[in-house]
């Protein structure tokens, strides 16, 4: 079996990066608040558009099995002044042939490695994940991410309304983690 390469995705992977993420959105719809139908219905995706212009706030990183892009995980860094210590996480998926390998795990610490190192003014990492998601819910723990708030009804789905956890990382509790 191929070794699993971790890298950083580049603007001429923003193909790998639309398929992969419309695959998620398709067998993962509970998990994200974005719906296949409408992004598939964009000519470009948002994230796509930021990778292509070479955005260096915007961060994807895949984890890769030959050529194949099987997992992705987004960091986007705030821009403005105000907010440039935060940062926030998103589009984390592992195709499910690929599951409970560690490869979620080790791709969200390599995201967040690069991030502290790359942005010396960032502080701390903000994500959003359904409150039934527990298989993300315990990997984000694993790495350090505390919970900071609730927002009820969120969502509405076909299933009815899917409560938000609110979690984050700060850079001191990681650099702990990892001592
Ligand atoms: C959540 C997801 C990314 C986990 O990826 P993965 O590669 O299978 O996870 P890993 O093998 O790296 O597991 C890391 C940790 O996550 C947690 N975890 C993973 N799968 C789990 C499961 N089925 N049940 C409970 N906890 C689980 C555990 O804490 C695990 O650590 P452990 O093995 O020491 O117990 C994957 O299930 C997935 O893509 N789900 C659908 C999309 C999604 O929910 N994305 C998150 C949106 S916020």
């Amino acid at each position: 079996m191929d070794e699993i390469v971790y890298r950083i995705l580049q603007k001429g992977d923003s193909s790998i990066y639309r398929k992969l993420l419309l695959e998620a959105l398709l067998t993962e719809p509970d998990s994200y608040a974005s719906s296949h139908m409408e992004e598939s219905a964009k000519g470009e995706l948002g994230f796509e558009k930021l990778l292509k212009a070479g955005d260096k706030n915007q961060i994807a990183y895949g984890a890769f099995k030959g050529n194949d892009l099987i997992a992705l995980v987004c960091l986007g860094k705030e821009d403005r002044i105000k907010t440039s210590h935060r940062a926030e996480l998103s589009s984390l998926f592992v195709q499910p042939a690929y599951r409970n390998l560690d490869i979620g795990y080790e791709l969200v610490k390599r995201i967040i490695e690069y991030g502290f190192a790359q942005f010396p003014e960032l502080e701390s990492i903000r994500l959003n994940v359904i409150q039934r998601n527990l298989e993300a819910r315990n990997l984000y723990y694993k790495l350090g991410f505390v919970i900071y708030g609730f927002e009820k009804e969120y969502l509405k789905t076909e299933k009815g309304y899917q409560d938000m956890v609110l979690m984050r990382l700060d850079k001191s509790t990681f650099k702990s983690l990892k001592a």
